[in-house]
């Protein structure tokens, strides 16, 4: 069935329903009196509460990667309601968190083999550092307590991945809040050397042995771990430079320091491949995932470890715990259905394959946006790219959210970051969608 616009009831809130609800990164006041709603969604398009049509460009936020509306999840998810709505997965188990561990680490790297059960991006971020914590404590190096982030990087909103986030507007606020014993490696966003590149850029492998800069200050004994993005996705999709990531593990190798790659973006073909790891050919010792995971459907992350990590842990005597760690919801039965259907249909449908194949179309569409006025650089990889413009002096980010709210009252869903347009479409999209959408987007920037 087509979702159609009269099937769902356009709902006007006053001004005074609006306010209980508090909004995740919203700008609340403006948000309440212009307010945007979304009312349905169906394949690569969303309808507004007014009925018009916006062509998704975003993935929702880089998640719906399958499209919207499968019939294949909502079907698996109300088979999984009616049947084991919720189960406790503390000392006890539900067969579908067990089918979804085993389908996930089938389309894993090689060697990342076990899987932990989060239900957001953030909460795999902190497990897996809490992970990387306690198994240094375990090989016997309880002095590993530090951790490495990026500038630049964006590990979602939990204490632990705020630390280790790089984004300024999601530090500044927090403090004496942050976790102790957190660096930062430089970020590889380099628009002197590299702008305009299609894919991965020339220029910037070396940044990461500013880690060798790290280690002489503080010693490996006292380093855990990296944590990157294999592509910086909310400041601005920041594509590895070549051999970058092939560097930074050759150098965690070197010093003992697990690393950590953030693929909760990268993750579920958006770069062409399952993860970002097997696309850039670097095998990190712990994944962070969610969004794809389910297509956004219900929330859900994981964190995927390596073999010899989850062995350590397996040396607590019989009957003891080995993990004092966990949520309500890990492996929730319901996300866990939602999480089956979505790998089936990824791989039924050659979606990460699909992805691949799409890029090169994709990369010529998005770059044909250059030489357009105050477009100073575009990235793309995969079906990801960000277009960035100089910023107004005084304004930062405004030309990003104008440019977002040009385009949703024109039809498309884009996604300000910092002062860019990020794009990530559902992996569906067609060739003529990629042209609606550049287009959608040019007339955006040249009204700016
Ligand atoms: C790389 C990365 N890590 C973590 C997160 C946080 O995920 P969530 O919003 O599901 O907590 C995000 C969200 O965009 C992300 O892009």
């Amino acid at each position: 069935m087509n979702a159609r616009p009269e099937d769902f009831a356009a709902r006007a809130f006053s001004r005074e329903e609006l306010e209980a609800f508090w909004m995740p990164f919203t700008a609340n006041r403006q948000f309440k009196d212009k307010p945007r709603m979304l009312s349905h969604a169906k394949g690569m398009h969303y309808w507004t509460a007014e009925g018009r049509q916006l062509l998704d460009g975003v993935a929702g936020l880089w998640c719906v990667n399958a499209g919207h509306g499968r019939k294949e999840i909502s079907q698996s998810v109300a088979r999984q309601l009616e049947t084991l709505d919720f189960s406790p997965t503390f000392q006890m188990g539900n067969p579908a968190g067990f089918d979804l561990a085993n389908k996930l680490t089938k389309i894993a790297p090689a060697g990342l083999d076990h899987v932990f059960f989060t239900n957001s991006g953030s909460e795999s971020v902190d497990t897996a550092l809490k992970i990387a914590f306690q198994y240094q404590r375990l090989k016997g190096e309880a002095t590993r307590t530090r951790l490495i982030g990026r500038e630049r990087g964006y590990h979602g909103v939990n204490l632990g991945g705020t630390s280790l986030g790089g984004m300024v507007g999601n530090r500044k606020a927090w403090g004496p809040a942050m976790i102790p014993g957190v660096d930062h490696l430089p970020h590889t966003h380099n628009p002197a050397k590299n702008a305009f590149s299609k894919g991965q850029p020339e220029h910037g492998a070396e940044l990461a042995n500013a880690l060798e800069g790290l280690v002489a200050l503080h010693d490996a004994s006292s380093i855990a771990a990296v944590i990157v993005e294999p592509i910086s996705g909310s400041s601005g999709v920041l594509v590895p430079p070549k051999g970058y990531l092939q560097r930074l593990r050759e150098l965690c190798t070197k010093h003992g320091i697990l690393l950590i790659f953030d693929e909760v973006i990268t993750g579920f073909g958006r770069t062409g491949s399952a993860f970002g790891a097997q696309e850039f050919g670097v095998t990190p010792d712990i994944i962070t995932c969610a969004k794809g995971l389910t297509n956004g459907a219900v929330p859900m992350g994981a964190v995927l470890v390596k073999k010899e990590i989850y062995d350590a842990f397996m040396t607590a005597p019989e009957g003891a715990i080995e993990l004092f760690h966990g949520y309500t919801y890990s492996a929730h039965p319901v996300a866990c259905a939602a999480g089956i259907a979505t790998l089936d249909i990824y791989e039924r449908e050659g979606l990460f394959q699909r992805a691949k194949e799409l890029a090169p179309y994709w990369a010529d569409a998005v770059h044909s946006l250059k030489g357009l006025p105050n477009v100073i650089d575009i990235r793309t990889y995969g079906l990801v790219a960000c277009v960035e413009y100089e910023p107004i002096p005084g304004s930062p980010g405004k030309r990003g959210f104008d440019t977002f709210l040009r385009c949703f009252e024109s039809g498309a869903l884009v996604r300000g970051a910092a002062d860019g347009t990020a794009l990530s479409p559902p992996l569906i999209i067609e060739k003529s969608q990629i042209d609606q959408l550049v287009e959608t987007l040019r007339k955006a920037i040249k009204a700016q």
